[in-house]
């Protein structure tokens, strides 16, 4: 990446001033400038006991979309971005009015920034943990990112605060300013074009990631859940540790040796229809924003040679049909479902931990399968070394059909086989099934209305918000 790309300074605030004054007298009730939850709250000084969840409707898939999305409200008056959902990691930025140089979006869909940039030597900044670091020359500068994606897409833009209405899982609503980037300069030099999404919810272990913040501010726990559907491209994300089932989870703990704040477990062994395939210590990476699985090449080749010799004499024919999944076959007629290839293909198995002790991620076929428009069937496991990755595994598809939980309070990543069409029952008021009506919006989105209605919240006064 280009380090001496130069930066843009932020409209004056001067004019902001008037549109601020304008806005807060004409909408907000005094009671909530008074209560709103401090954006300097980055120490943990709020009881966890009380912690909650927020919860949102996921939407995308695989193929042939290749990310998944949530939709989450900035802002006030808020606005609606849908971002790309990753755990890879820890910023979070949005398409950036200012004026904005590569942006998917329409101007009035940008994000627009109001003098609530992060001065360059905030924590939030200065422990940015990104290669591009950017002096802090002037503690009053506004603090500059660039962040750089493993498919060569980038942002370039400033940090900002503000404020995110969120409706909890408890049914109270909070407003935490949180930190993102206003992102002004978007750039795909990858084979895939950047995802059409308004930006990136990050949701790395580090410091400005989505989740440790709400942490720190006492809202949720440090906890991320994700449930991916099979079929549909439905599921759900949580920031919180409500969703997380009782028992039945199995856990494994996360690698620390890991430089960088991602999601790592290992070192782990490769099975094929429960056997050893003599491939081990293999380091994965817990990735929901990288759109395939990627394995390093001796686990690839493993897998690939396995299914092959699987496949020989059978029905299925090899065929090069689509450009990113290298390796398809097809059977005389165009397949429609992974189900009408099931007594082909066998079970693969991750094996973390001891023989003794062993955490198994099972990944059944429809996992690691997948049917393309043309109706052959495509391995979406990767061989990570032609994109230059020698060391690590990335999963991705793997995660359908399981809920995956980071728990960055207890250091351990755990999964437990779901039907993530369906929102788990937490508390009555707001279990349900997800394909209804609310599936087109997230959680909270409700609270637009009220917000411009200024309706009368007085059932939450408790909470002391609104
Ligand atoms: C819901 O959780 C938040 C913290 O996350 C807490 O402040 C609030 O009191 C809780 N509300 C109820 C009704 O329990």
């Amino acid at each position: 990446m280009n380090l001496k790309k130069k930066t843009r300074k932020f409209f004056p605030c001067v004019y902001f001033f008037f549109f601020y004054v304008f806005f807060f007298s004409s909408r907000v009730q005094p009671s909530e400038a008074a209560t709103k939850d401090s954006p300097k709250g980055h120490v943990k000084l709020m009881n966890h006991l009380h912690a909650s969840s927020v919860v949102f409707p996921v939407s995308g898939n695989v193929y042939p979309l290749g990310y998944y999305y949530v939709l989450l409200n900035i802002g006030n008056p808020p606005k609606v971005f849908d971002l790309d959902i990753d755990t890879g990691s820890d910023l979070t930025w949005v398409q950036c009015d200012a004026p904005c140089k590569g942006c998917t979006k329409p101007r009035d869909s940008q994000y627009k920034p109001k003098c609530n940039t992060l001065p360059c030597s905030h924590m939030l900044c200065s422990g940015l943990d990104l290669p591009q670091r950017r002096p802090c020359l002037d503690p009053q500068d506004q603090c500059d990112y660039e962040i750089g994606y493993s498919d060569h897409a980038s942002s370039l833009g400033a940090l900002v605060t503000d404020v995110f209405p969120l409706r909890l899982e408890n049914g109270s609503t909070r407003h935490p300013h949180l930190t993102f980037g206003c992102g002004y300069d978007q750039q795909s030099r990858g084979p895939h074009p950047a995802p059409p999404t308004a930006g990136m919810l990050g949701l790395g272990g580090g410091q400005v990631s989505i989740s440790s913040q709400l942490s720190d501010l006492g809202i949720t726990k440090n906890v991320i859940v994700h449930c991916l559907s099979h079929n549909n491209g439905k599921g759900f994300l949580s920031i919180g540790d409500e969703l997380v089932p009782s028992s039945g989870v199995t856990w494994t703990s996360l690698a620390l040796k890991s430089t960088s704040k991602h999601y790592m477990a290992g070192p782990a062994e490769l099975l094929f229809n429960d056997k050893t395939t003599s491939v081990e210590g293999l380091d994965f990476i817990f990735d929901s924003g990288s759109s395939y699985t990627f394995f390093n090449a001796e686990a690839y080749q493993a897998i690939l040679g396995h299914i092959r010799r699987d496949l020989k004499g059978k029905a299925l024919m090899e065929t090069k049909e689509d450009k990113s999944l290298r390796v398809c076959w097809k059977d005389k007629k165009p397949l429609k479902s992974v189900y009408d290839v099931k007594k082909y293909f066998k079970t693969i198995t991750l094996r973390f931990g001891s023989q003794k002790k062993a955490q198994l991620f099972q990944v059944p076929l429809e996992s690691y399968l997948i049917i393309t428009e043309e109706g052959s069937v495509c391995l979406g496991i990767l061989n990570g070394a032609e994109i230059g990755l020698d060391n690590y595994n990335i999963l991705n598809i793997f995660f359908q059909g399981i809920m995956v939980i980071y728990d960055n309070e207890k250091q351990r990543i755990g999964w437990i086989p779901s039907d993530c069409d369906k929102l788990p029952n937490v508390n009555n008021d707001h279990g349900g099934d997800l394909s209804k009506e609310e599936a087109a919006y997230p959680r909270g989105f409700g609270l637009i209305r009220w917000l411009f209605s200024g309706a009368d919240s007085s059932n939450n006064k408790k909470d002391g918000e609104l």
